[in-house]
């Protein structure tokens, strides 16, 4: 199995040394734009394979998309960080047009691959990459939802001084401050995480989560890289070894939730054709309500992509 890891950044190249240490697949491909950068952090991961004992090659290239040929999975991380200041939206001009470029020289060496997107704004880029591959929603997906259910399980396990492995969760929506943690399915082995912590302080938990991108950006000046990069090598894991596993992942919803043709996460089963089955929950009135305004603000991003492309 052949993966692609497309930007060798921070974010890039943490989920290329992941997927190597984990011998997730025997070969990783790393680009960058920039001359050098993937060739050396490629090399770097692979002078760690004696020390943390894989054998997984990886290997760099400065924006040679014919080595990438007849990838199985290649996930897209190039584009701008957030600044502090920034929200993730602002992003978008930049990020655009590398998302597009990318996108259509990765399919020109590997049509049958999955797709991964983790370029910002998470939703719409999921979107521009859909446009322009054309494949099917279940070859093109988003990296979200695993990130923000990791930071809304860490915060978890903290405040309930228990391991992060037993706090289980569900988060839906687009990846911003409309994002819809959803405390009713949230359990702490199979117990009602509401039956171990009151409502105040799973709350300021809730909101936390929102914004928990944002407390990294305001900490190191720029966006964080080794959950995002886990995060990725989860999915890249989940298909390659058709695991079927659930997650929350951003896909082109076409009428579940009572949305059409709007990029949201959601719960699905991942597998070796990417996105197996979008799942629908029986949500309450509330959690409706807050996945209907995160549904509006990821349109509205949608509809200034829509304006850039028509340009
Ligand atoms: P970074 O700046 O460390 O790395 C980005 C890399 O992309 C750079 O090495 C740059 O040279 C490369 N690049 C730019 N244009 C390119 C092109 N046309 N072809 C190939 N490579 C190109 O940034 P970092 O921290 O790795 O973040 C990457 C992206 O991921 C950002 O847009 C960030 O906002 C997003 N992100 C998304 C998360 C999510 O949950 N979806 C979480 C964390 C970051
Ligand atoms: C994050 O949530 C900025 O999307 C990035 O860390």
């Amino acid at each position: 199995m052949k993966v692609t890891v497309v930007g060798a950044g921070n974010v890039g190249a943490t989920c290329a040394d992941v997927l190597a240490y984990r011998e997730v697949v025997n070969e990783v491909i790393l680009v960058d734009i920039k001359e050098g950068l993937a060739e050396g952090k490629a090399l770097d991961i692979w002078e760690k394979a004696p020390i943390n004992v894989y054998d997984t090659r990886t290997v760099g290239v400065s924006n040679d998309y014919s080595k990438t040929a007849g990838s199985d999975v290649v996930v897209i991380t190039s584009g701008l960080p957030r600044k502090p200041g920034m929200s993730r939206d602002d992003l978008i001009e930049t990020n655009a047009g590398i998302v597009k470029s990318v996108t259509e020289n990765v399919i020109k060496h590997s049509p049958e691959a999955i797709v991964i997107i983790v370029s910002n704004p998470l939703d719409v880029m999921t979107y521009q990459a859909h446009l322009s591959s054309k494949f099917p929603r279940s070859r093109v997906m988003g990296m979200a939802g695993i990130l923000d259910t990791a930071r809304y399980r860490a915060f978890l396990a903290e405040a309930l001084s228990v391991s992060p492995k037993e706090i289980q969760a569900v988060l839906m929506g687009g990846h911003g401050d409309t994002m819809v943690p959803l405390p009713r399915y949230t359990t702490v082995a199979g117990i009602p995480v509401t039956e171990l912590i009151d409502e105040e302080k799973l709350e300021a938990i809730v909101s936390r989560t929102k914004t928990g991108g944002g407390e990294l950006v305001k900490l190191m000046g720029t966006s964080a890289w080794y959950a995002p990069g886990a995060a990725a090598a989860q999915m890249v894991e989940a298909i390659v070894k058709d695991q079927r596993r659930v997650f929350p992942v951003c896909v082109r919803l076409e009428g579940e939730y009572g949305i059409d043709n709007c990029y949201l996460g959601v719960p699905v089963i991942l597998g070796k054709n990417g996105i197996e089955k979008v799942i629908e929950l029986e949500l309450n009135e509330d959690e409706m309500a807050l996945l209907k305004e995160s549904e509006g603000h990821v349109r509205e991003v949608m509809s200034v992509l829509d304006k850039l492309n028509s340009k």
